[in-house]
């Protein structure tokens, strides 16, 4: 018999006990399979997941695992205890939105690991997969070894197949509340970033990374790495701990949507899905409104949000301000600097704020009076400054006194780098407080919507009353911003970027160029841009955002007057990232369609198809078009308005001024 030699007999040896421990892999595809997940555990007993969509993969082997300062780390070690498998295909309805009715349809794997040696502590794994992406979370279930936990680290990770392009903006660096504009970099060239990041993957999918179901959470931002990976990099408190929890305890999901095209990336439902049901019951309170505001007057100058000759909340400028909405059918006027605490520099400590006292010359009770003689309502404000925990000795108080007064929705504000001199929006500090910021308003049935906030979730679902809220660079950068304005590609770019985590009040509107502040800044579109904003980005409460007298006797303004601020439906007949978007959705409460386009710096022409009208029916098309010469920098306002008969069938030539827009009306024809 032939000799083995020694080291090849432990070659062998070592080759068959490596095969033999190959780790099992546990697989859990989409209802219709166009999406899988493959998880299994590393030699070392750590979990992994691999993500693919039909051939393609989306993520190689993604590491996942918790360090706790105190405790010994929960990275590895690990065996499967048991697994198990959920369907689920319903349909929930919402009471507003971009779609009446979300059909949650997905599979569900739960991965149940215990701790081989050591304190045995045990962690799930819980996958949920649609067609539209996956979302994943942990959960700690309650136990011996695990109970108060101060969790330093999740180590999450994404690793991508390549150095793929990302749609991002950079963590806490510009600013601490995300208003950044989006840019385009290779994965190795970005910072930390925030999510939703949206990827242009080199195997042609649009990829969207977000969490959804914020709850007793840091925010989720992306740490970059070597080789294509971003981890988990939590939001910390001050003292540098990343959450403080007690078993059990689950964590936001983490979610990728997968997305063929651009427009699947808009009307992907899976961060919703992913919220727990409504937990207010009665929800005939909540509703959407569109609204006007002493607010720009502000910006540009024009008024003062403190005492003095320029205070912009008196009782006699809110009364005209009511007066127009009630000519014009507007249903809201938001009023700030109606309460004490802005006198001198309001932004540098939000302790001089009352919520409750009002300016001696905003007759608050006059006015609540007046509006409701005339089927408006006063839009309340609260700037905080940042000052938290100020604002919550308060809160009640506050939301209590505009109950009584019939003000039922309140715009809230944090202009402060942190929230009490120290805590960052997206801690866990500050998700707490927008929380409760939130569950009390609904107990005096209060809508919100949040200023400089923590991202969205799709904690709307679970709390309908929030209703819309900033998390970007909004209209007011047009005003006092140093670097020129928003960019010609911004609001083209939002629907695919800052809105996958939800609606936005960015007050679009804009009627009147010409203004001149000393910072030079600027609004980067034209008129009709502005009115096709009204479709393009989502947002229940809708600002016209523009001083009345430069909508008055505007023939555009009908637009505003006109256009529904939730819908029923949603597509997105054509889109490129940052160049251009066309969006057509469809009346929450009527047959009629409406449709945005908007463009870059770029003028284009497209054709789009009609194929979202119902088939056989004939519809009336307003259009509000670029007129004649229209151009963002030198001519933003000639707007042609025309009716054309379309139906399904039509291919509707759209053209676009450079930073130009059209704006749509379908109406069916009896
Ligand atoms: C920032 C908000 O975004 C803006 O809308 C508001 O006018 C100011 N803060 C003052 O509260």
């Amino acid at each position: 018999m032939k000799k083995i030699p020694f080291r090849q007999c432990i070659a062998a040896i070592m080759l068959v006990i490596l095969s033999c421990s190959a780790q099992k892999t546990y697989k859990v595809a989409s209802p219709g399979k166009s999406n899988e997940v493959t998880f299994s555990l590393t030699k070392t007993g750590q979990p992994q997941y691999i993500l693919s969509s039909g051939k393609t993969k989306v993520l190689e082997p993604s590491l996942m695992g918790f360090e706790f300062d105190g405790l010994p780390k929960m990275t590895d070690g690990f065996k499967v205890l048991s697994t198990e498998k959920n369907t689920v295909n319903t349909t929930w309805d919402q009471p507003w939105g971009e779609f009446k009715k979300i059909k949650d349809n997905h599979n569900e794997l739960t991965i149940h690991l215990e701790e081989t040696g050591g304190q045995k502590r045990k962690m799930d794994i819980i996958f949920r997969v649609f067609d539209d992406g996956m979302g994943f979370r942990y959960s700690f279930p309650k136990q011996p070894n695990l109970d108060k936990v101060k969790i330093s680290n999740e180590l999450t990770q994404f690793v991508f197949p390549a150095d793929e392009n990302v749609w991002w903006t950079p963590v806490h660096r510009e600013n601490s509340y995300y208003e950044s504009h989006y840019r385009k970099t290779s994965m190795s060239r970005t910072d930390t970033i925030n999510t939703p990041a949206t990827f242009e993957a080199k195997s042609g999918l649009f990829l969207a990374v977000h969490e959804a179901a914020l709850t007793d959470y840091a925010s989720m931002t992306l740490l970059k790495g070597k080789n294509n990976t971003y981890t988990s990099e939590l939001v910390p408190w001050a003292d540098g701990t990343k959450v403080y929890t007690q078993a059990p305890f689950a964590t936001p999901w983490r979610t990728i949507i997968i997305a063929k095209k651009p427009g699947d990336l808009v009307t992907s439902t899976l961060m919703l899905n992913l919220n727990e049901p409504s937990k207010i019951t009665d929800t005939s309170w909540i509703g959407p409104s569109k609204y006007i505001g002493i607010w720009w007057g502000m910006h540009l100058e024009k008024f003062s949000w403190g005492q003095g000759p320029k205070h912009g909340a008196t009782t006699k400028i809110t009364k005209e301000y009511i007066d127009f909405a009630a000519k014009h059918g507007l249903n809201g006027v938001l009023v700030e600097g109606w309460n004490t605490g802005w006198d001198g520099d309001w932004t540098a400590d939000g302790r001089a704020f009352s919520f409750t006292q009002p300016y001696p010359d905003f007759d608050i009770e006059e006015i609540t009076r007046y509006g409701k003689s005339k089927n408006v309502r006063l839009i309340g404000h609260h700037e905080t400054a940042g000052a938290s925990q100020h604002y919550e000795s308060q809160l009640e108080d506050a939301f209590s006194l505009y109950n009584r007064l019939g003000v039922n929705s309140v715009k809230t504000g944090y202009v402060n780098k942190y929230l009490d001199k120290k805590e960052w929006h997206d801690s866990q500090y500050g998700v707490r407080h927008y929380r409760k910021v939130i569950e009390t308003a609904a107990k005096y049935k209060i809508m919100i919507d949040n200023h400089e906030p923590v991202k969205g979730t799709g904690l709307q679902r679970t709390y309908p009353n929030l209703m819309t809220w900033e998390e970007g660079r909004g209209q007011e950068y047009n005003a006092w911003s140093n670097d020129g304005g928003n960019t010609t590609d911004h609001t083209v770019l939002l629907p695919f970027t800052r809105m996958l985590s939800g609606p936005m009040d960015y007050t679009p509107g804009n009627f009147g160029f010409d203004y001149k502040l000393p910072q030079g800044a600027k609004v980067n579109t034209t008129l009709a841009h502005q009115l096709a904003l009204y479709v393009v980005l989502f947002s229940p409460l809708q600002m016209a955002s523009d001083l009345p007298e430069n909508y008055e006797g505007k023939k555009e303004f009908e637009f505003i007057k006109q256009v529904p601020c939730i819908w029923a439906e949603t597509t997105v007949p054509d889109a490129k990232l940052a160049e251009y978007t066309v969006i057509a959705r469809k009346d929450w409460n009527s047959n009629d369609w409406y449709l945005g386009a908007v463009t870059n710096k770029d003028a284009r022409k497209l054709n789009v198809p009609l194929n979202f009208l119902d088939a056989g029916k004939t519809y009336k098309a307003e259009i509000y078009a670029d007129g004649a010469g229209a151009d963002y920098k030198s001519n933003p306002y000639p707007v042609s308005i025309e009716s054309k008969t379309v139906n399904s069938k039509t291919v509707l030539d759209v053209n676009l001024a450079p930073g130009g827009g059209t704006a749509i009306r379908f109406s069916e024809v009896k």
